[in-house]
């Protein structure tokens, strides 16, 4: 039970370093930066819950001691989805322009974080949610602010490589 608990918080240390890495890079937009601590907090904090055993008070992971204590099935499959992120995180590159401007809120292979996942959408669908989040016309403040400072050419750009994603991601793992 407690090397679980060890591989989780180091998975999670790990998973929070990539995304302090990939934070750096957007000192300019403070605004997210606040936000996606704010997430990733929460994130920490609920993992945290989930994995209390309350067996023993030398945990590595300090918890909340008003939850329960999960199931092992339960805590074995959490493991499986954050090594599964963890792994499909640096599965393939992505270009500097969706690093820049879309990774921090749809992760790093657009897996989503703040923002929705966006594997496995198609380029159609892309540039019509962009256009549309552009001129108002689907209503989301922080993508609209956002595509203000993008021209066509680079949503266009955009909206082939993120319907590519899949098929990395796919690659990727089948090479793995
Ligand atoms: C600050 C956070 C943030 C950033 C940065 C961001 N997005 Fe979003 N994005 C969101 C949120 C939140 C939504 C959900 C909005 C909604 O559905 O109303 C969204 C929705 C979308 C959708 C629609 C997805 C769907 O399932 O319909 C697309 C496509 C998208 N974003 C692409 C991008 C691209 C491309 C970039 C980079 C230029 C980007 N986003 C940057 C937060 C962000």
């Amino acid at each position: 039970m407690r090397h679980i608990i060890a591989a989780v918080a180091t998975l999670l240390a790990a998973w929070a370093i990539i995304y302090m890495v990939n934070l750096d890079k957007e000192v300019n937009k403070l605004d997210n930066v606040a936000k996606l601590i704010q997430s990733t907090a929460m994130e920490d904090s609920k993992i945290k819950v989930q994995t209390h055993t309350g067996a023993t008070t030398t945990t590595p992971i300090q918890t909340d001691t008003t939850s329960e204590p999960p199931k092992k099935d339960e805590v074995e499959e959490k493991l499986k989805a954050l090594k599964e992120k963890a792994g499909n995180i640096a599965a393939f590159e992505t270009s500097a322009l969706y690093k820049k401007n879309c990774a921090s809120c749809h992760g790093n292979i657009g897996e989503g974080i703040i923002g929705t996942k966006l594997i496995g959408r198609d380029k159609a669908y892309i540039l019509k949610a962009l256009h549309d989040f552009k001129s108002g016309k689907r209503k989301n403040y922080v993508m609209y602010g956002l595509l203000g400072n993008l021209d066509e050419d680079q949503l266009e750009q955009l909206a082939e490589e993120i319907s590519t994603f899949k098929e990395k991601l796919e690659k990727a793992n089948s090479t793995n």
